[in-house]
């Protein structure tokens, strides 16, 4: 069975892009383990299902929607390269699908980014070109490279090939797991979400798909709540890949398909990253735990419409930790 609302096409991916971007990018990516803490879900009272995106390659799920892109340009637009402005996890997942490739990623970093993702950038071959912070310094200089070399510009999660490309974690997820009922993802542009939920609900229409963000840039939250994009004048997150607006093919998918935005504090964000490295044994980045946090979290447990979510899905979305900024996080 499956929901007319998508199969109508009405969205920007669908389970057809979906499962072809599965097959393009299935000998590229990892197809990353899914792990079970009995400790874990004792302390939820559910049970709870792990999909470590962290170990994806690159460190996050990125890797899927950067490998479906750069494989769906054909040979010539290829050649002339790839051009992003992020300073997070797509650039260097972008850098590193475009390495496998064997073509040039240009990257518009903006000079306040955090040394270890420019790092994983000029590790996987990126070639880093330097804007203003701003984001109209960001897209003009992201627009002039795009002149003067032609590369096809890339963006994080405003774009099919993206968002097909990170729904093949919910193809690989429900085949790991089929009892699963419940999924919970990280929300910034709305990319991952997108893709998690169209493929979730395509292949069970009754799965409920949450999405989970923080309090210090809940703008996807606040837009549910006003039926309509909302941006904010600034954010204030530990997680620093969750501080992007919704974008015009993202926004749909969320307003329709997600069942809800559980909106968590940076310290339960912290706590659950702890409960990843200490029970778990694996190294999650705030962005990346923001999910268990979420199914932790008193709005999640008291809420009547979530009690019956008995198999969760959650995923673990990345793992790129910058370890000194995460010490004195917890030293304060
Ligand atoms: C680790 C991690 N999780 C989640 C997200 C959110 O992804 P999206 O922007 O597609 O919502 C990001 C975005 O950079 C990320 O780096």
């Amino acid at each position: 069975m499956m929901d007319a609302s998508i199969k109508d096409g009405k969205y920007a991916a669908d389970i057809s892009s979906i499962r072809e971007a599965h097959a393009r990018i299935s000998s590229f990516v990892h197809k990353t383990p899914v792990i079970t803490s009995e400790s874990i879900n004792a302390m939820c009272n559910r049970s709870l299902y792990f999909k470590c995106e962290c170990f994806q390659k690159g460190g996050a799920f990125k890797f899927r929607g950067a490998c479906n892109a750069i494989h769906s340009l054909d040979d010539a637009q290829a050649a002339k390269g790839v051009v992003t402005h992020s300073s997070g996890n797509h650039a260097a997942a972008l850098s590193l699908a475009a390495k496998l490739r064997g073509i040039p990623a240009y990257i518009v970093i903006p000079k306040n980014a955090p040394k270890c993702k420019v790092d994983n950038v000029i590790r996987y071959g990126g070639q880093v070109i330097w804007s203003e912070v701003t984001m109209k310094s960001r897209e003009d200089t992201a627009s002039k490279v795009l002149q003067e070399t032609g590369a096809a510009l890339i963006h994080p999660y405003n774009d099919k090939r993206i968002i097909s490309g990170q729904g093949t974690i919910s193809v690989e997820l429900l085949e790991q797991a089929p009892q699963i009922d419940t999924i919970i993802a990280p929300i910034s542009g709305g990319g991952l979400i997108s893709g998690v939920a169209l493929a979730a609900k395509s292949l069970n229409p009754k799965i409920r798909v949450l999405a989970a963000e923080p309090r210090g840039a809940n703008d996807a939250a606040q837009s549910k709540a006003a039926g309509r994009i909302i941006t904010l004048p600034e954010t204030n997150t530990i997680a620093d890949g969750l501080r992007a607006s919704l974008g015009e093919l993202t926004w749909p998918v969320v307003r329709d398909l997600v069942d809800d935005i559980i909106v968590v504090d940076d310290a339960d964000i912290m706590e659950a990253m702890r409960l990843c490295y200490e029970i778990l044994k694996v190294a999650v980045e705030p962005s990346g735990a923001i999910g268990l946090a979420a199914v932790r979290s008193e709005s999640f447990r008291n809420n009547p419409a979530w009690r019956d979510c008995n198999h969760i899905g959650i995923i673990l979305s990345g793992g790129n930790v910058d370890l000194g900024v995460l010490w004195d996080s917890y030293r304060k």
